[in-house]
């Protein structure tokens, strides 16, 4: 756990403009000062990331969003009274003096106040807007240890690391575009559709063409460098013995409880910690990709997760690391 000289020592870092990665209950976040165009550049950087996508601007308390924001729609003020502290990201109209770095040209912000104490700790200490994407190289798996993101970045691009408590949600924030007429999930997370449209009184909307941009939405993102396939679980041990007949080491990762028992005849690492309930998946998913890409197999085979609102982040993140471009 970070002690309160490392999170002094990081606010520091921040305002000379550096680079620090502080664990979220979502996932690490890598931040940088908002208001400085340099250490945006920076950021930018150091992820491989396109300069005109856009980040979420994280703060310590809703108090601060005037700051940012233009007007606060009436459907965001009732998702942050809902919400906030928590694993929310809102899209609203930005305030005139928010950097083109910060929104990617666009006339919108991201804003979230999450609740994990670290990230709280180093937002207060701050007292700005911290610019902070996923702790982790564009397009690859999010972080969700010290230790992963250590794996990701040196110690001259980001010279602390603040450690902390895993994460409790796992999966990045849900996105709500609330800029429009309509309410907008831009990507789903750790807050169920039917959590937000219990707070708003109305479904939230599918995004459309002519929605914001949200690159974490690419079609492959948190991807691993394995190849991965998602197998439904009535296919998953014909999938396994064909491939390893072949002469395949495959790494699978099962979700099932019939699967506790099952010994393949062939090699098969495996990684079977999740047992079937959504929430515990989701906290381990990136840990466990992050695990089964470095076991040298060829191919990473997943059982394919149920139907329903509670898996709907975790099956959209397995749909795009499963794309092949
Ligand atoms: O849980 C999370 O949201 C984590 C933690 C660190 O807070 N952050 C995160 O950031 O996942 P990032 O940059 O990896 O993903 C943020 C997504 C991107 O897809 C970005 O395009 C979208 O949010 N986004 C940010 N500002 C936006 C805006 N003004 N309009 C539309 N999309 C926006
Ligand atoms: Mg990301």
């Amino acid at each position: 756990m970070a002690t309160a000289d490392e999170i002094g020592r990081a606010a520091d870092i921040l305002r000379a403009g550096g680079l620090v990665a502080f664990p979220t209950e979502t996932v690490y976040g890598l931040g940088a000062d908002a208001a400085n165009a340099d250490a945006l550049r920076r950021l930018f950087a150091a992820k491989g990331r396109p300069a005109d996508h856009p980040v979420i601007v994280h703060l310590a308390d809703a108090a601060q969003l005037s700051e940012w924001v233009r007007t606060i729609p009436e459907a965001a003020a009732k998702l942050v009274a809902a919400f906030w502290p928590g694993p929310l990201t809102l899209i609203v109209p930005r305030a005139a003096g928010v950097l083109d770095a910060v929104t990617g040209g666009q006339e919108t912000v991201g804003v979230r106040v999450p609740r994990h104490p670290v990230a709280h700790a180093l937002l207060a200490a701050f007292g700005g807007g911290v610019a902070a994407p996923s702790a982790n190289t564009f397009g690859h798996i999010s972080a969700t240890h010290a230790a992963h993101v250590r794996a990701e970045f040196d110690e001259a691009t980001v010279p602390l690391v603040l450690d902390g408590d895993p994460p409790d949600i796992g999966v990045e924030s849900t996105i709500v575009d609330v800029s429009g007429p309509r309410p907008t999930l831009l990507r789903p997370g750790g807050i169920t559709p039917a959590q937000l449209a219990a707070v708003l009184g109305e479904p939230v909307a599918a995004p459309t063409a002519s929605s914001p941009r949200a690159p974490g939405t690419l079609p492959r993102h948190y991807a691993p460098r394995t190849p991965l396939e998602i197998v439904p679980t009535e296919m998953l041990e014909a999938r396994i013995r064909s491939l390893t007949d072949n002469g395949e080491r495959v790494a699978v990762l099962f979700w099932s409880p019939k699967f506790m028992e099952y010994t393949p005849q062939t090699e098969v690492a495996r990684d079977d910690a999740n047992t079937g309930d959504s929430y515990s998946y989701a906290r381990l998913l990136y840990t466990t990709l992050r695990s089964l890409d470095k076991v040298h197999a060829s191919r990473i085979l997943v059982e394919d997760v149920p139907e329903g609102d509670e898996w709907l982040a975790v099956r959209d993140r397995l749909r795009r690391a499963a794309q092949s471009s």
